[in-house]
């Protein structure tokens, strides 16, 4: 196996502009295979842009990109077998049931027993009791994970996940963040953006940041941690606790205080002994 080969994602010098707005200008970067790579950057920095482009949904201006040993520009279908996208906004059917979504997107995929693949996903996604409701009464963190479930299927060996938590409430976040854990366990390759900086502390083995169409930087959470000096001890006024209050009039030893504190303090002086 090549180098290139032993990297999920391969992306070099990738450019893309919207009429005379540049948004990629030339971006490189790679994802090992099984590995979680977090794509950090502001609102418009063209995280987006990136997934589509490597989801084949767009196509770039200049630059290559390889996914899965693919080029996303001359092996597209081969690109699309290999991956799963879930979009920045959720892709479930509404007027469905949970199951009915699983079972309709694996019916699409050509795969045997829809039936039996959907029940084992609702399970995996502890969504079994819901499974017979209508998707519209789900949720924001339940909808997130048949979301995410229905990119499961057929296996993809990567997996593009666009903003996967935004909009959902702190328990549902970690819920998707379980999720993405055990899929990158599980041997899946796994890129995700996203505009909350603990999300990425939280999940990613690399993370890169985009900024001004370029990556800035790249590097696990720790190298990135190193860029910056180290932390300064810096003197903050603090308002005394009674606690503070008492040792200070007592004496740690209790020998300095008043009478009525010392006798306290004698006290458990003697219990001491
Ligand atoms: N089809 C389009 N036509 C024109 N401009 C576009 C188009 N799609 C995106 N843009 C612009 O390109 C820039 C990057 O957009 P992109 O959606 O990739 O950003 P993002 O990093 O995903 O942002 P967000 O965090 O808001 O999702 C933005 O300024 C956006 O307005
Ligand atoms: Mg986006």
């Amino acid at each position: 196996m090549t180098a290139q080969q032993a990297q999920a994602i391969h992306v070099q010098g990738l450019k893309k502009s919207y009429k005379e707005l540049q948004v990629l200008r030339g971006v490189d970067f790679e994802v090992a295979r099984g590995s979680i790579f977090a794509l950090l950057g502001s609102n418009g920095a063209g995280k987006t842009t990136v997934v589509k482009i490597l989801s084949t949904l767009l196509k770039a201006d200049a630059g290559t990109a390889r996914v899965n040993g693919f080029d996303v520009a001359t092996q597209a279908a081969d690109v699309r077998e290999s991956i799963s996208l879930t979009g920045q906004f959720a892709a479930v059917d509404e007027i469905l049931t949970g199951r009915e979504n699983l079972v309709l997107v694996a019916r699409l995929r050509h795969l045997s027993n829809p039936g039996k693949i959907a029940d084992d996903l609702l399970k995996r996604f502890s969504l079994t009791d819901a499974g017979a409701r209508k998707a519209s009464t789900y949720s924001g963190g339940m909808r997130r994970r048949l979301d995410i479930a229905m990119s499961l299927i057929g296996n993809p060996p990567v997996i593009f996940l666009d903003e996967p938590t935004t909009g959902l409430d702190p328990q549902a976040r970690i819920e998707v963040w379980q999720t993405v854990k055990e899929l990158a366990h599980r041997g899946t390759t796994v890129l995700l953006t996203t505009q909350y900086l603990d999300e990425a502390e939280q999940l990613a083995d690399r993370i890169a940041i985009l900024h001004e169409g370029r990556i800035i930087v790249n590097g696990t959470l720790t190298e990135l941690k190193q860029l910056l000096p180290p932390a300064k001890v810096e003197y903050v006024e603090k308002q005394p606790t009674l606690e503070d209050v008492f040792l200070t009039l007592v004496g740690d030893d209790g020998k300095n205080g008043t009478p009525a504190m010392t006798a306290t303090s004698a006290r458990t002086n003697r219990e001491q002994r």
